[in-house]
C-alpha cells in the first residue's frame, strides 16, 4: 500500500509540525483535532511558518499555497475513513491514546498504519488495544520539527518488519533521518538527553551555579545551541518531569531521580516558555 493520504491527530506544536513537513512532501494530510478553533490555530501556526520561507525565499509564493490546498482541517476523526496511515500527536496520556487507538482501529482501513508521536509512552502497551498491532509504530520527531532532521522510529513487541521498514522510507520521504530503537522508557534520545537536563537542573537545586552559567557551560563547552535549562522550558518543564517519571518506575534506578526542584517547578505551574515562567522569565 502507498502512503498518500494521512491523518495527523493533535494540532498542537509537534503535531503542525508533523502536518506541514508531511504535506511539504506532497502527502494530502488531515489535520484534526477536538474543535474546530484548535485545528484553525493550527493551520495559522503552519501559515506563519511557510510565509517565513516565502520571505526568506526558501519557497515561492505558489508553492506556499500548493502546500496549504493539501492540509484539510477536521474537528471529526469519523472523517478518517480513506487513508494509509495515522500519527497521533495528542496529549501525552496513556488513557487518552489507548482511546484513540481503539477507535482508529475500528474506523481506519484494515492495513493502514498506526503510528504515534509518543515521546515516553509504550508502543507496545499501546498497540495492545488494537486488532493489529504488527501495523503500530512509533514515530517520535523533535522540535521545531520543520528543523529537527532526527526521527525516532520505535518498534512495538508485534511491530512487523514491514511496518517498519514502510515508516523508515516514509520519513525518509518527508526528507528526515530514522533512527530505530527498540520499545525502552525514554526509547533512545529521551534516555540521554533528559538525565543530562535533570542533572543540570540539581546543579541550579545545589546552588553550583546559575542558570545563565550552567546554560554557558553547555553552550560554550560543548557547542549545544541551546544550554539545558533553556531547553528545558522550550520543551515545557511538565514535559521534563513526566519522562524523568518513566525513566525512575520503567527502569527502578535511582539515577533517573527527578530533581525536587524540578517537582516544585511543575507545581508552581511554572512550565516554561508556554507559561511565560521557567528557569528563566518570558514577556
Ligand atoms: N519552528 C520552526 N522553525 C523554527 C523554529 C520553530 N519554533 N525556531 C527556529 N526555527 C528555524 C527558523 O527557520 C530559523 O531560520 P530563519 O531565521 O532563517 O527562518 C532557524 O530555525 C534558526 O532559528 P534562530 O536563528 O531563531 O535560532 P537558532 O539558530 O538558535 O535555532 C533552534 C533555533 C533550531 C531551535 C536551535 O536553538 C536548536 O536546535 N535548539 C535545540 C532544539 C532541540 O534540542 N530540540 C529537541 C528537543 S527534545 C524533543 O523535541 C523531544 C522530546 O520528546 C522532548
Amino acid at each position: 500500500m502507498n502512503i498518500e493520504k494521512v491523518v495527523v491527530i493533535g494540532a498542537g506544536q509537534m503535531g503542525t509540525g508533523i502536518a506541514q513537513v508531511m504535506a511539504q512532501s506532497g502527502l494530502h494530510v488531515i489535520l484534526n483535532d477536538l474543535s474546530d478553533e484548535h485545528v484553525q490555530k493550527g493551520l495559522g501556526v503552519i501559515y506563519n511558518q511557510l510565509q517565513r520561507d516565502v520571505k526568506k525565499g526558501r519557497k515561492t509564493e505558489e508553492e506556499k499555497q500548493e502546500i496549504l490546498e493539501r492540509i484539510q482541517l477536521s474537528s471529526n476523526l469519523s472523517e478518517a475513513t480513506d487513508v494509509q496511515f495515522v500519527i497521533e500527536a495528542a496529549t501525552e496520556k496513556l488513557e487518552v491514546k489507548k482511546q484513540i487507538f481503539k477507535y482508529l482501529d475500528e474506523i481506519v482501513p484494515n492495513g493502514a498504519i498506526l503510528a504515534s508521536n509518543t515521546s515516553s509512552i509504550s508502543i507496545t502497551e499501546i498497540a495492545a488495544v488494537t486488532k493489529r498491532p504488527e501495523l503500530v509504530i512509533g514515530m517520535h520527531f523533535f522540535n521545531p520539527v520543520p528543523v529537527m532532521k532526527l526521527v525516532e522510529i520505535i518498534r512495538g513487541l508485534a511491530t512487523s518488519d514491514k511496518t517498519y521498514e514502510m515508516i523508515k522510507s516514509l520519513t525518509r520521504t518527508i526528507e528526515k533521518e530514522p533512527v530505530g530503537v527498540k520499545d525502552f522508557p525514554g526509547f533512545a534520545a529521551n534516555r540521554i538527553l533528559v538525565p543530562m537536563i535533570n542533572e543540570a537542573i540539581f546543579c541550579i537545586y545545589e546552588g553550583v551555579s546559575t542558570s545563565e552559567e550552567i546554560d554557558n557551560v553547555m553552550k560554550l563547552g560543548m557547542n549545544h545551541p541551546m544550554g539545558p535549562l533553556q531547553l528545558a522550558d522550550f520543551i515545557g518543564l511538565d514535559t521534563v518531569l513526566s519522562i524523568m517519571e518513566v525513566l525512575h518506575d520503567g527502569y527502578g534506578d535511582p539515577k533517573y531521580r527527578p530533581c525536587p526542584l524540578l517537582q516544585q517547578y511543575v507545581k508552581a505551574g511554572w512550565l516554561g516558555k508556554k507559561t511565560g515562567r521557567g528557569f528563566y522569565i518570558y514577556e
